[in-house]
């Protein structure tokens, strides 16, 4: 009888205190509860910045925009005044996950960028952004848009981010930004800066 009873507690429990509190359950993605509170279950991790002895890429992350406390990750080879004789191609790179999971700082990502940067000998940003469902969508686009503005202002070498002054290059004819991302697919092959 006692186990029973034990049992049928547990299911109560459990489902009272589920049903009551969930207000949708987008599981595996988020859980967004009753009280407002959103409960993040995939795509949370924060790998640092650092320099990656694989590829010998050094990364380290800029706020560009206070406000929202939103940076954006920087790749380079290390210690580019030692071996690049001329600028490099500039890659801005806009993390997927649905508008909703995942930023620059997930493992994923970070060594995407890494390996990417080391092969095609290009600087990359990788832009954060604020996401869904605590954001509505179109935030991401501002904040991707406010990023492409802080990088712009680089492009005559006056920027507050002396490795984009120095190393990334904004004038060449043949295409001088290159754009990535799994959730906005573009392409440009002509500065508007
Ligand atoms: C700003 O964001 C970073 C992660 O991107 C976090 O480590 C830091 O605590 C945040 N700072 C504030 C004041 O929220
Ligand atoms: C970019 O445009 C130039 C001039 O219009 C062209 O020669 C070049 O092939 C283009 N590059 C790419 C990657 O499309």
């Amino acid at each position: 009888m006692a186990p029973l009873v034990f049992i049928l507690f547990l299911f109560f429990f459990s489902t009272a205190s589920a049903d009551s509190n969930i207000a949708s359950d987008f599981s595996p993605l988020f859980i967004i509860y009753k009280d407002g509170h959103i409960k993040r279950l995939l795509g949370n991790e924060f790998i640092p910045p650092s320099l990656d002895p694989k590829t010998n890429v050094e990364s380290r992350d800029i706020v560009y925009s206070s406000i929202y406390n939103l940076s954006s990750r920087i790749y380079m080879i290390s210690k580019p005044e030692k071996t690049i004789k001329e600028k490099l191609p500039l890659l801005v790179y806009f993390h997927g996950g649905g508008f909703v999971i995942q930023s620059p700082f997930s493992y994923g990502y970070h060594n995407h960028l890494n390996n990417l940067v080391s092969e095609a000998k290009i600087i990359a940003v990788s832009v954060q952004y604020r996401r869904a469902p605590e954001n509505p969508v179109t935030r991401a686009f501002e904040d991707s848009w406010t990023a492409l503005k802080w990088i712009a202002s680089h492009a005559k070498g006056k920027g507050p981010e002396n490795l984009l002054n120095s190393y990334a290059d904004f004038h060449k004819g043949k295409g001088p930004l290159l754009f990535e991302g799994e959730a906005i697919h573009l392409s440009a092959n002509q500065t508007y800066l």
